[in-house]
């Protein structure tokens, strides 16, 4: 009854040593290794090749290796009775907090800027703007964006919310539902997306939405780059309307070299990551998932297929 990590993107060896490490009796081996598809009980995985998981006809749970499960939702060939998992984790949560919490006062200060100055052995001072005179919105309240609004106001920020559902009470100002988003997005100073990529928040960060962000606003995607309309991006920094956007995630990535985001000047790149997903800190939830899974209980950060996240 195998653990089989299904991933040519992360590097497997030390997800294989933590998951160990959690659980000494379980077989932990790599997709290229599996010699019989009927003994594959339970699946990690990150950005599988889509189609596979029919083929294995005792597979009960796929859990992906990140937060995000787009990269399992866009499979249409999952099989019904398979249950899919994310990763909670108080590290990875705090990891994103910290890297909105960087861009944030990157751009406050504009350190951007003055690295390109000093690329041109220039000495320029501007003023800048202080936490006091910020407020944040947070796009995507659940257990990751909940977490980075309280960090951010713990730092002095005002921050609002803004989350499809009503959920549940929260110590900042939480919008929920389309009728609310214009009021949420007017009344920011920078805006956070940590929305999960799903059919609905696919290109919602376009033309008509970030219009309705006060003159000057400032983007920090830190979802998925799908969630941005790129060229309605490009329009709104164009004409000013936007100040600037950090991006760390992007449509396809590597970002292709001929990408216009690379040389916008007001584009501030990073290769997605802003929070990477740690083995010996998430191994105890999935090992602890695979032995519910096998004994049929109910799982931890169960998906709703349905919302797709
Ligand atoms: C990263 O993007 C994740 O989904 O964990």
């Amino acid at each position: 009854m195998s653990l089989v990590i299904f991933s040519n993107v992360h590097k497997i060896q030390p997800w294989i040593y933590a998951l160990k490490n959690a659980g000494p009796d379980i077989e932990v081996i790599s997709h290229e290794e599996i010699k019989d598809k009927n003994k594959v009980k339970f699946a990690l995985s990150w950005d599988h090749p889509k189609g596979i998981f029919k083929e294995y006809p005792n597979l009960k749970c796929i859990s992906s290796m990140g937060a995000g499960v787009d990269h399992i939702m866009n499979d249409p060939d999952i099989p019904e009775q398979i249950k899919i998992v994310r990763i909670i984790d108080p590290l990875l949560s705090q990891d994103l907090a910290e890297f909105a919490l960087a861009l944030t006062m990157n751009h406050l200060r504009g350190l951007g800027k003055y690295f390109y100055l000093q690329s041109r052995k220039t000495w320029k001072k501007s003023m800048y703007k202080r936490i006091s005179d910020i407020k944040i919105g947070i796009m995507g309240t659940g257990a990751i964006g909940n977490h980075v609004a309280l960090f951010l106001q713990s730092c002095g920020f005002s921050v609002s919310g803004w989350g499809k559902n009503p959920g549940k009470q929260t110590n900042y100002k939480r919008y929920h539902g389309y009728e609310q988003l214009d009021g949420f997005l007017g009344n920011i100073n920078i805006l956070i997306c940590l929305l999960p990529l799903t059919p609905e928040t696919k290109g919602i960060l376009n033309r008509k939405t970030l219009g309705k962000l006060p003159q000057g606003a400032y983007l920090i995607n830190l979802g998925r780059g799908l969630h941005i309309v790129d060229k309605d991006l490009i329009e709104m920094l164009d004409s000013g309307h936007l100040s600037g956007a950090s991006l760390d995630v992007f449509e396809h990535e590597p970002l292709p070299a001929d990408h216009a985001f690379w040389a916008h000047p007001a584009i501030q790149i990073t290769p997605h990551v802003a929070s990477l997903t740690t083995p010996a800190s998430v191994a105890p939830q999935i090992i602890e998932n695979y032995r519910r899974a096998i004994n049929n209980q109910s799982l931890l950060n169960l998906v709703n297929r349905e919302q797709g996240y």
